[in-house]
């Protein structure tokens, strides 16, 4: 189904972090953005995902990182709800493998928790998009119905028939269950809206690319970073290519334990439903062994996505980097199946800061000479 359009990415002169600009996008992608940007797919029609993964936020939520002690996790459409993990950037995901075991490890997936296995649409990322518009938290549709309805009736809703073929927006009514993958049309149309938002999640509007580390030459502390991050960080943020990955994303796919602890200002946060003890991957494979295990996330932009780690414990990049380096006496969250490979590293404070000056590097928007 997919056609192959070639894009041209036009790279004009960037000003600021960010703010590399004028990228031309296939028709997948368009379709995509126009999804990603709709507040009208929310029932309040108060928030799109942009809401909560926005590119002045490294494509995490913009509310958290400007003031990251005090707000952790997003706010949903209903005014009130909040979840109990922070955001993490909506970039650099498309490369995640489906779900799938290695010598009893967990690898890829999509989510802290990896709940999105990419196992119905072949797609993790495509099946994550399926989740924000129907999760009463979130967006808070009825169902996947309503989600092609509001489609249906957008300014954009040409584009896709065009793309798809008059019919494609005929099937409605059809719906049966509210997020099931029965084999009807409406699931069908709903599936192809993901897999375009999923498209302009890999465009290079959000995967840029555009990284000093990808287009500039390091500083002598930065490169002495590098090296520091090689030998203590690299076993789980790989710092070289995995997969079909065009450059590093800094992620093995894997999931850990590295016994972050409760984050009890969230617990005190008015609507949300946190409860201080979040299992991760267990329960989602349901093995207690895999209790604890969060997904190793991506560290490009980092620097724009605070506050860090699934529950926001960690206000500022130099806090959690200090915290992989000494766990020093916090107790973790879940105390099971804790890695021994963070948490006791011997970092001096200058390895840190040149650790902190090398992560500088992976925000995108750099330009040479700037
Ligand atoms: C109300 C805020 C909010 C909205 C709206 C929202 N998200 Fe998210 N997003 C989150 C949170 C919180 C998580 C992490 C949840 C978890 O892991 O359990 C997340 C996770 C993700 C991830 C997974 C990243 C990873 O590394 O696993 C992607 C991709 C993503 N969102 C894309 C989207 C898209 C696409 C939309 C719109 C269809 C959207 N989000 C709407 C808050 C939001
Ligand atoms: C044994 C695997 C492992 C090693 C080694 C490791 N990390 Fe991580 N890192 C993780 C996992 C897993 C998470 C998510 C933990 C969570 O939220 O519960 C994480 C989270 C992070 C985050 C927060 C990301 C975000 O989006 O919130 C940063 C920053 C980070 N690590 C940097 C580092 C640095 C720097 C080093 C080396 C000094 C390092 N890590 C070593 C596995 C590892």
């Amino acid at each position: 189904m997919k056609k192959t359009i070639v894009y041209t990415a036009l790279f004009t002169l960037a000003c600021g972090a960010g703010s590399v600009a004028a990228v031309q996008l296939t028709v997948e992608e368009q379709m995509g953005r126009h999804v990603y940007m709709d507040k009208g797919l929310s029932l309040n029609g108060t928030q799109s995902c942009q809401t909560c993964h926005h590119k002045t936020a490294g494509f995490a939520d913009p509310t958290n990182s400007r003031d990251p002690y005090n707000t952790m996790v997003s706010l949903g459409d209903d005014g009130i709800s909040k979840g109990g993990r922070n955001a993490p950037t909506s970039a650099y995901c498309g490369f995640s493998p489906t779900l799938h075991q290695v010598d009893g490890e967990y690898f890829g997936g999509m989510f802290w928790d990896g709940r999105k296995t990419g196992e119905v649409l072949g797609d993790p990322l495509a099946e994550q998009a399926q989740g924000p518009p129907l999760n009463p938290i979130e967006m808070n549709l009825a169902s996947a119905g309503d989600a092609v309805i509001r489609v249906s009736e957008s300014d954009y809703a040409n584009i896709f028939t065009s793309y798809f073929g008059a019919d494609f927006f005929a099937v409605l009514g059809d719906d049966d269950t509210p997020d099931g993958y029965l084999d009807d049309k409406v699931d069908a149309a709903y599936a192809n809206i993901a897999r375009m938002v999923a498209a302009y999640e890999r465009s290079p509007e959000i995967t840029a690319f555009t990284s000093k580390f990808d287009t500039g030459t390091l500083t002598a502390q930065e490169t002495r970073g590098q090296g520091l991050f090689k030998a203590n960080c690299s076993s789980c943020h790989t710092d070289t290519v995995v997969g079909s990955e065009p450059a590093p994303l800094f992620t093995n796919y894997g999931y850990v334990n590295v016994g972050v602890p409760v984050n009890d200002r969230l617990l005190t946060v008015p609507g949300t439903v946190y409860d201080g003890y979040d299992l991760g991957l267990g329960p989602v494979v349901g093995d207690t062994a895999q209790n604890g295990k969060f997904k190793v996330p991506t560290l490009r932009n980092i620097t724009m996505t605070a506050p860090y780690s699934h529950n926001g414990y960690f206000t500022t990049l130099r806090e959690m980097i200090s915290f992989m380096n000494d766990r020093g006496d916090l107790a973790p969250e879940v105390n099971q199946n804790v890695t021994s490979a963070t948490g006791n590293m011997g970092l001096s404070k200058q390895d840190i800061d040149d650790i902190y000056a090398f992560l500088n590097t992976l925000t995108d928007g750099f330009t040479a000479g700037r």
